[in-house]
């Protein structure tokens, strides 16, 4: 029950054009013509960081094994290595002809980014032919000792807490409802500010308090988790459901992201056995929203999050707005605090035309980031 999260390696070898290299012998080169410039380098490091979304650049003309053989019995085995040494190196290094790349890429679209960072590259190629480029999918080494140190138990609320699910056996939480999620590759793992404010505003409507909003009726409700990451909200709406023996009557959990999906999977497995498995989750590969009608009953969903950004959030307005049932609510979340009146605004412009309206019931904020509450009720 493991994904272990990877990274895409983008590794370019180029031929520096001669006046870019620190090479003073005569010898002239046959083929400027397909040698880069620094300009050219440049452009291709800027683009990858910009255009592509890499996460860094790592820059070598000498692999380890080069740099070995050069310095002989001097070879670094520990300690620090003498300034000399280093600039024998760098010296040597800015002689050669080939000069390294690797490019990383490790967001939550590293395939996608890596793949069209290629493509641009072979483009380049029918200029640079010598270009050489290579790419890579690459696993966290030790991952599982990595996300040990950094992930621990977050507290949401008195109904709801948000455990790591290496922790499952080990924690013992006071918390009514708690829900395992395994760090993977989706969005969601509860310490973001977006999420931990949707799952406030969950507390507050499935708390019985008469300050709060609740409680919101789960009997046969048709909940809709859109850009699910993880699944951490939609999941924790449903093992609610099954902690308080309420019958939910489906859980659409929607991403654009197989990843994305794969991981909520996984947290399925994770807080429900299979002698309990819940029926009625749907885990649908979508990017809008539009159309979800049609995969259930055309009933509406009784509960919607959209924790997702705000351009996303604006154009899928009208189907979220149109896919809420009769007293529905919508969690909104995603949105910087500046963008909050904006997204507001946006959402209650509709009211005028629809015998159902949509009524703002609650914002908070947490940090920079801000999220909404939203019914749909009789004019
Ligand atoms: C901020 S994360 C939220 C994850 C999780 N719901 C949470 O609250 O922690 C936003 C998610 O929306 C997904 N996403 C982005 N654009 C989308 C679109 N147009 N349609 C569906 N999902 C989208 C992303 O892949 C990502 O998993």
């Amino acid at each position: 029950m493991t994904m272990e999260p990877c990274y895409y390696l983008v590794i370019l070898e180029i031929e520096r054009a001669q006046e870019y290299r620190c090479d003073d012998s005569d010898e002239e080169d046959d083929d400027k013509e397909s040698e880069m410039t620094l300009g050219d380098i440049e452009k291709i490091k800027n683009d990858s960081l910009a255009k592509f979304n890499s996460s860094g650049i790592e820059e070598f003309s000498m692999d380890e094994a080069e740099v070995d053989e050069m310095l002989g019995d001097r070879s670094y085995s520990g300690g620090d290595i003498p300034i000399e040494t280093l600039l024998e190196v760098e010296s040597k290094n800015a002689l050669k002809k080939n000069i390294s790349f690797k490019f990383y890429f490790d967001s939550e679209r590293a395939e996608f980014d890596s793949e069209n960072f290629v493509e641009y590259i072979n483009i380049i190629k029918a200029k640079y032919p010598s270009i050489i480029v290579k790419k890579e999918k690459k696993q966290y080494e030790d991952w599982d000792k990595i996300w040990k140190e950094f992930y621990s138990p977050i507290k949401i609320s008195s109904i709801f807490e948000i455990i790591p699910s290496f922790l499952k056996d080990n924690y013992q939480s006071d918390s009514q409802c708690f829900v395992y999620i395994y760090p993977g590759q989706g969005f969601g793992t509860g310490g973001h500010e977006t999420t931990h404010l949707c799952l406030e505003f969950l507390s507050e409507l499935c708390s019985d308090d008469k300050n709060k909003r609740g409680p919101f009726s789960f009997d046969n409700a048709k909940i809709l988790d859109f850009g699910c990451g993880s699944g951490i909200l939609g999941i924790s709406a449903l093992k609610y459901c099954y902690k308080n023996n309420l019958n939910f009557s489906v859980v659409d959990l929607l991403d654009i992201d197989s990843k994305a999906l794969e991981n909520a999977q996984i947290n399925l497995e994770w807080n429900f056995d299979k002698s309990a498995f819940p029926k009625n989750v749907n885990l649908i590969q979508k990017n809008t929203a539009r159309g979800l009608n049609l995969q259930g009953s055309k009933e509406g969903h009784n509960l919607i999050f959209a924790n997702i950004l705000m351009n996303v959030l604006l154009e899928e307005k009208s189907y979220l707005i149109s896919l809420l049932a009769p007293n529905g609510f919508l969690i909104i979340s995603g949105l910087l605090q500046e963008q909050m009146n904006i997204t507001l605004n946006e959402y209650l412009r509709n009211n005028e035309n629809n015998d159902l309206k949509l009524k703002l019931i609650s914002q908070k904020t947490k940090g920079d980031w801000g999220a909404l509450l939203l019914q749909k009720i009789d004019k």
